[in-house]
């Protein structure tokens, strides 16, 4: 399917098609559509970016750029004329905003632009979209119905799962998101690891996986974006992306809500896991829109392995 993006004499899958084909359901699928089409009025808001600090702070006391706030306006206007959202809560915001009339099926989750201090590096950053049945503080298992984000990197790509596998998409010259892998799955075990944190702020045991993930020769592949970080855990099949319980923050740096649960939806729907060292991600109750968690997520094998190391006496 990717040779044939340049080829306009071969048939090409749209995500539209795609998820018409996939029988993904009607106002869902033009739900995610819209999302998609947003990804690019995003994407050229990054272009004309001029990277100055917009010189306030979001509630989580980050410094904010002014493309966070442009991407979330950006979203949440969007959202509210596609006459789907009935709420939405997102990172860039301080409660959850009703947007719809009250009869509206959805309930979306976004971390607008995720890793947007990466943006002056010229690295990857990323879109993260979680869409629930039901209002958000709830556990994830029983509200999600589809998480999908967009990578802003060389290539704007869109990975989407409505509950019937995970599927990557290309923006291509046209404009169009053309289907490049479909139902993407992991494998039982990867190669590559994906550590946040500092060394110093972990704890015994978590030192003693990472310990044993580089004796067995895992690759260290960190970027300090979550999207492209897990992105290439997916893309690469597999391995495991990590940002534990810290000594001062026990409950890690990653916001349950905006982050977590939308990946772990996605990971798990390629066959993968995603869990707090214990429980499953989307098996945990949100009750904040600040709640974080520590996260342990990709490939089976060494998830378990994280979660073998941290049952241990030490
Ligand atoms: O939550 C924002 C974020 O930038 C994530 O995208 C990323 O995974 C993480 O923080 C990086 O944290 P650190 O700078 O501690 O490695």
């Amino acid at each position: 399917m990717g040779e044939g993006i340049s080829d306009y004499t071969r048939f090409v899958v749209d995500l539209r098609r795609h998820m018409w084909m996939a029988g993904v359901e009607t106002e869902l699928r033009r739900l995610i559509w819209q999302i998609a089409v947003t990804g690019k009025y995003i994407s050229a808001k990054i272009h004309e970016s001029n990277r100055k600090l917009a010189g306030f702070k979001n509630l989580y006391g980050e410094d904010q750029l002014s493309l966070d706030r442009n991407a979330d306006d950006i979203l949440k206007n969007q959202l509210e004329y596609s006459g789907f959202v009935r709420e939405y809560a997102s990172e860039e915001q301080d409660a959850v905003i009703q947007i719809g009339k009250g009869q509206e099926k959805y309930f979306v989750t976004a971390d607008p632009l995720d890793g947007s201090s990466l943006v002056d590096t010229n690295l990857s950053i990323g879109t993260i979209i979680g869409i629930h049945k039901e209002p958000i503080f709830s556990c994830g298992k029983d509200s999600m119905v589809a998480a999908l984000y967009i990578t802003y990197g060389p290539l704007i790509t869109m990975v989407y799962s409505a509950g019937k596998g995970t599927h990557e998409f290309v923006l291509n010259r046209e404009g169009e998101y053309v289907l490049s892998q479909e139902c993407i799955m992991l494998e039982e075990r990867g190669s590559l690891y994906s550590p946040g944190g500092l060394r110093k702020d972990f704890t015994e045991r978590h030192l003693k996986y990472l310990e044993y993930l580089e004796a067995q020769g895992y690759k260290l592949r960190y970027s300090g974006g979550f999207v492209p970080d897990i992105n290439q855990v997916l893309i690469k099949r597999g391995g495991i992306f990590t940002y534990p319980a810290l000594k001062k923050s026990p409950r890690g740096k990653l916001r349950l809500l905006f982050e977590l649960q939308p990946m772990a939806f996605i990971i798990e729907q390629a066959g993968g896991i995603a869990t707090d060292g214990t429980d499953p991600i989307l098996s945990l109750r949100v009750e904040g829109l600040d709640q974080r968690c520590p996260i342990y997520i990709g490939s089976r094998f060494e998830v378990e392995k994280a979660m073998e190391f941290l049952a241990q006496n030490s």
